[in-house]
């Protein structure tokens, strides 16, 4: 995981999503179907109890630079490490980054690492109020697909192994919290 994340930002607060404080309309990552997630789906999602999202803007400015959308899940016990297998269980309760995204001209200066770091330490705080196992995502397919798994694999993600969704990376929770303590 690279150490140093956000070096060439300016100062930035990364926030729990308030639709009041947060200015969504300029907001364009590259990829329709989460610059529409962001613009069109949060609230509800938020308000339905299905995610929580947490905002990225520069100081004294309420425009979104970035953001990520949290929301519970399990996976089946075989497809991930072989204790999970040992435990019995069909299914194990992991934490789903449901989306995350930098606005284009914020892309390559390490807003997204800072972003994902944010999100690693969120869910180690939560793994010590509820049993969660590990963090998991699935990279969107098109054509930057290569670089965002590079990403993710930089980050410390690995394929979960699921046939079903071979796009389905996770890192376990213990990795996360050796590697941020
Ligand atoms: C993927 C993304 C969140 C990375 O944020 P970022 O601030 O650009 O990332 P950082 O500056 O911390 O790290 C740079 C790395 O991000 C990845 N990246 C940067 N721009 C990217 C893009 N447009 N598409 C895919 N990956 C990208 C690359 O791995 C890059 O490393 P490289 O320059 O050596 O190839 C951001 O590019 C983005 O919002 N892309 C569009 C939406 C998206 O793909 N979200 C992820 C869904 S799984």
């Amino acid at each position: 995981m690279p150490a140093e994340t956000a070096a060439h930002l300016p100062s930035l607060t990364i926030a729990r999503f308030d639709k009041a404080l947060h200015d969504r309309s300029a907001f364009s990552c590259g990829f329709g179907p989460i610059d529409n997630f962001l613009k069109s789906s949060l609230s509800d999602q938020i308000r339905a109890g299905m995610v929580a999202a947490w905002i990225a803007t520069a100081e004294g400015d309420p425009a979104v630079l970035g953001f990520y959308a949290l929301g519970a899940m399990a996976v089946r016990a075989e497809f991930g490490p072989e204790k999970w297998q040992r435990a019995g269980v069909p299914d194990i309760p992991v934490i789903y980054i449901r989306a995350v995204a930098v606005r284009e001209d914020m892309q390559g200066k390490g807003l997204g690492t800072a972003l994902v770091v944010d999100a690693m330490r969120r869910c180690l705080g939560i793994a010590d109020q509820m049993g969660a196992a590990a963090i998991v995502l699935d990279v969107l397919r098109d054509d930057h697909f290569e670089r965002r798994w590079n990403f993710y694999e930089d980050l410390g993600f690995r394929p979960l192994g699921d046939p079903l969704n071979p796009e389905r990376v996770c890192i376990p929770m213990a990795d996360v919290r050796a590697t941020l303590g």
